[in-house]
């Protein structure tokens, strides 16, 4: 395994649409899935998208780690999940704002407009279908995750930039509100 360099904002990999996996069963493709858990995890992040690690191609992992799962509408913890190939359709029409970060924009957070709730369906290594009815973090993870696969990255998807900024200027600006 290996810890993969990771392409950041600014890079034309990010932006190009990516191509399907022929083969999902390839040792080529478990070893990258493999190396994309292990940057994912060394980054710290929640989910990873294959252009990000520079292979234009259409799968992502990502988890829904403790802690992240929300008060209302939510998805419980999920481990490592690999999505192969995926669709994603929105359940309803209700969106929600979601703070979100990425790995490929380090630093910095910001709120985006998401589907409240998703369906969406792939294949794993084997080639077997995967997929979820998701709402809270998981529903809005893989919207983000799927993205990148189209070439967009989420502040693509901003209505309102006030709601973007630096992750430890945010953190001081919520620390000196009243809590209630
Ligand atoms: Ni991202």
């Amino acid at each position: 395994m290996a810890i993969l360099k990771i392409a950041r904002m600014g890079h034309p990999v990010l932006l190009t649409p990516a191509a399907p996996v022929a083969d999902p069963g390839a040792p080529e493709i478990r070893r990258l899935v493999a190396d994309m858990i292990e940057t994912m995890e060394d980054a710290g992040g929640a989910g990873l998208a294959a252009p990000q690690v520079h292979v234009p191609l259409r799968l992502f992992v990502f988890r829904v780690p403790p802690g992240r799962t929300e008060a209302v509408e939510s998805d419980g913890e999920m481990g490592n999940t690999v999505v192969i190939n995926p669709a994603v359709e929105p359940l309803g029409e209700e969106m929600v704002l979601r703070w979100e970060g990425c790995l490929s924009i380090p630093g910095l957070r910001a709120a985006v407009p998401r589907h409240l709730r998703v369906r969406y369906r792939g294949v794993d290594l084997e080639g077997q279908p995967v997929g979820a009815d998701a709402s809270g973090f998981h529903a809005g993870v893989v919207q983000h995750e799927n993205d990148h696969l189209d070439g967009i990255l989420y502040p693509m998807r901003m209505t309102d930039f006030r709601l973007f900024g630096f992750n430890e200027e945010l953190a001081r600006a919520s620390a000196t509100q009243p809590r209630t």
